[in-house]
């Protein structure tokens, strides 16, 4: 692959700006702080720069180039007026240390995702800091943590788990040293109330489950877990991952959890990067209020000496230091661009929030019926077993290809690279652990019957493809079939330059 310091023979020049309004020439640097030889960095000109990035990009695929149903990893269009709010100069140009009487607008917007978040998942109260779904789990692991302590109950060192659990729950509460207790699920995937039982007792900090589960399938007996849980002293966490399938239908707090953690990148309007730039706050009871990490936004009523240039006559914003802090998770307030993107995307729904949640678990529904259907024409539908009798999921749902690889030696990581000449994003492989050749599949609110109908006849199509074909997939694909476990093993972050 080309790379831009490749091209470092050239002298060409790949920015423009003016001549610096103040001279460098009185800065004293301290010799021990100057370079010794000159910056390596790439010498082209703009074009080559831009046709680098773009030549690039082409080579990758994205949610703006195909579908991309990958399960867990939410994947949907993410709406370009959003996009156009969070970059309006009042926005985007402020910095984080400025006087609360600069930014009295972006504090209210603050306060209100911190208030729209609370109502949608019953809670009470929101920090906006954490920005993934993993360190919102951990921050809220950790105020769970310091309740306890507060409450001189050091004895709680055990989070509960079940089996069907994203892999990010049991390490954050392993990462905040905690004592992982794996339950079994039941044989339809759901949680089991007797492995619940007994594993319960005055040890128990936490347990921490998603509903609906990695599975798609809703937790019917979640009441009845918190109970036994609160029943023991201990806490009820939400995985608010898989928000998208419950929003405006029901919440956490009705469930009875104390504590949940939204993935702003998977339910609002955030692209959902690799190992970023998400935005993962956390959502507590009035009890965990005082541990959040602070600052948070509080408001008060106005009074006659505030500095105030405009928008609100009424209230005043502030940052607020929770009382028994756990400290910052975070630099600055978080990732606020994400923040203000989901903002306005709640912003657009309001009150019709539960029509984006009612879209996803149609669309997954429908795919699913749409995938069996076509199998069936195909003469395939033997090769899907668990699954396949459960009737309705919620946002995602997996299929299996254990009969297949028994078959015909196709495992799911064939039919995945299969799906990539056919011009689709794979589904996600091997997860959840609990269905073996596991695929799974997350279409999004965001896509339309046309795109669903095409995917489910593309792929059957890869089903009955010559298992040949399949091993040797994908062919048709910029960078064919890679090494993952070699390339995850030995990452090269950076240029190897020659001495
Ligand atoms: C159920 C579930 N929990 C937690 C996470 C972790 O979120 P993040 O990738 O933002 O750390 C994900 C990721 O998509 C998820 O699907």
């Amino acid at each position: 692959m080309s790379q831009l310091f490749e091209h470092n023979g050239a002298e060409g020049k790949g920015y423009s700006q003016p001549d610096p309004i103040m001279s460098t020439d009185n800065l004293h640097i301290p010799n021990n702080l100057m370079r010794s030889n000159k910056a390596r960095w790439p010498r082209i000109s703009e074009p080559e720069m831009v046709r680098h990035y773009t030549w690039l990009s082409s080579r990758n695929f994205g949610i703006d180039t195909g579908f991309y149903p990958l399960g867990s990893c939410t994947m949907k269009h993410n709406p370009r007026v959003n996009e156009v709010i969070a970059q309006l100069p009042g926005i985007a140009d402020i910095h984080p240390l400025q006087p609360d009487h600069h930014i009295q607008g972006t504090l209210a917007i603050f306060h209100e995702m911190q208030h729209m978040l609370a109502v949608c998942a019953g809670m009470d109260d929101v920090t906006l800091q954490p920005v993934a779904g993993a360190q919102g789990e951990f921050t809220a692991i950790r105020c769970i943590q310091e309740y306890f302590r507060h409450r001189g109950e050091l004895q709680r060192t055990k989070v509960i788990v079940p089996d069907s659990a994203h892999g990010t729950n049991p390490a954050s509460a392993a990462m905040a040293g905690f004592e992982i207790v794996e339950i079994p699920s039941q044989e339809d995937g759901r949680i089991d109330l007797a492995a619940l039982r007994a594993v319960v007792g005055d040890d128990t900090a936490a347990m921490m489950i998603t509903n609906p589960n990695t599975l798609g399938l809703f937790e019917t007996d979640i009441a009845e877990a918190a109970e036994i849980v609160h029943e023991a002293g201990g806490q009820m966490y939400y995985d608010g991952a898989n928000f998208n399938a419950i929003l405006g239908r029901t919440s956490p707090g009705i469930m009875g959890f104390d504590a949940v953690h939204y993935n702003l990148h998977k339910t609002f309007s955030q692209p959902h990067g690799g190992g970023g730039p998400g935005s993962g706050p956390i959502g507590v009871k009035s009890h965990l209020a005082e541990f959040l990490p602070g600052p948070v936004v509080k408001k008060r009523p106005i009074m006659p000496d505030d500095k105030l240039t405009s928008i609100n006559t009424e209230w005043w914003y502030h940052w607020y230091e929770p009382q028994y802090t756990i400290g910052k998770v975070q630099q600055w307030h978080g990732n606020s661009g994400a923040v203000i993107r989901s903002w306005a995307y709640y912003r657009r729904y309001g009150k019709d929030l539960r029509a984006m949640s009612e879209h996803a678990v149609l669309n997954a529904n429908y795919l699913r019926h749409r995938i069996m259907e076509e199998a069936k024409i195909a003469g395939v539908d033997h090769l899907f077993c668990d699954g396949a009798e459960i009737e309705v999921v919620k946002h995602e749902f997996t299929l299996s290809m254990a009969p297949m690889k028994e078959e015909l030696g196709v495992g799911a990581m064939d039919v995945a690279k299969g799906l990539l000449d056919k011009g689709y994003m794979a589904p996600t492989v091997y997860f959840p652990l609990v269905v073996p050749e596991c695929m799974m599949f997350e279409p999004t609110e965001t896509e339309s019957k046309d795109t669903l109908d095409e995917f489910a006849k593309k792929f059957i199509e890869v089903l009955q493809e010559d298992p040949e074909v399949l091993h040797n997939a994908p062919i048709t694909t910029k960078v064919r079939r890679v090494d993952e476990v070699y390339a995850a093993r030995n990452l090269t972050l950076s240029y190897p330059f020659e001495e």
